[in-house]
């Protein structure tokens, strides 16, 4: 698929200096972990899609004790990943195309990775995720909010980028089995000062989907 070797060649050249320059949106991901993390005991399994070099997300989980699994397009990436946090398993791997058996996660999380999927695609990948977690499983994301679709310049190079309305998430969501706990906006100013939209989700899997 195009979009997504783009973005893999994209992540490949240029995740590093992407993710130092959103440092200040991925520490709070570690603040959104909390309310999951009273819900989940020590030691249980946890799917980081999406999981970029493994920081901040799946290096704290895993010094927490979960058992986490990233996945992630970018061979780069992974392997930085693989260094930097020994403990926790990492395959290069895409949300298209999850290769776990039902009901493997007790939760899953994904920050800002679902942004770079063809919207068209993205309510079978929350089909997928409902089928791979356990039985009242979690899912906590996020994405952008807007109306935008398609390739656009960032950093220098063009990358797919998919924006969502809440009508849209919240729609995918109620047809793939998942009922939302909270739902919060932030509203994060790059180094670049342009503005964007945040929506985290947090909710849980109550029915099955095939
Ligand atoms: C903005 S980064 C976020 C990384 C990490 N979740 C974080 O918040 O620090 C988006 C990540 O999604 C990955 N990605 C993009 N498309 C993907 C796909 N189809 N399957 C798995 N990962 C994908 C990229 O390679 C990149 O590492």
């Amino acid at each position: 698929m195009k979009s997504q070797t783009i973005t893999r060649k994209w992540y490949d050249e240029t995740g590093e200096r992407c993710l130092r320059f959103y440092k200040k949106s991925r520490d709070n991901e570690i603040i959104q972990l909390k309310d999951l993390l009273e819900k989940i005991p020590r030691k249980v399994r946890i799917l980081d899609a999406g999981c970029g070099f493994g920081k901040p997300v799946a290096k704290f989980l895993s010094q927490k004790g979960y058992q986490v699994t990233g996945i992630d397009i970018s061979s780069k990436l992974i392997s930085q990943a693989r260094k930097s946090t020994p403990k926790a398993k990492f395959k290069i791997m895409s949300m298209y195309d999850l290769k776990f058996p039902a009901r493997t996660f007790n939760a899953i999380v994904s920050f800002f990775a679902l942004l770079h999927l063809e919207k068209s695609k993205v309510q079978r990948i929350f089909k997928n995720f409902n089928k791979i977690l356990k039985d009242r499983g979690y899912l906590l994301f996020s994405v952008n909010r807007g109306k935008k679709e398609g390739y656009f310049e960032f950093l220098g190079k063009k990358v797919f980028f998919s924006e969502f309305t809440k009508k849209e998430i919240e729609e995918i969501l109620r047809r793939s089995g998942f009922r939302i706990i909270w739902r919060r906006d932030f509203f994060f100013k790059t180094p670049e000062g342009s503005k964007e939209h945040q929506l985290y989700y947090f909710v849980q899997k109550e029915k099955v989907r095939k």
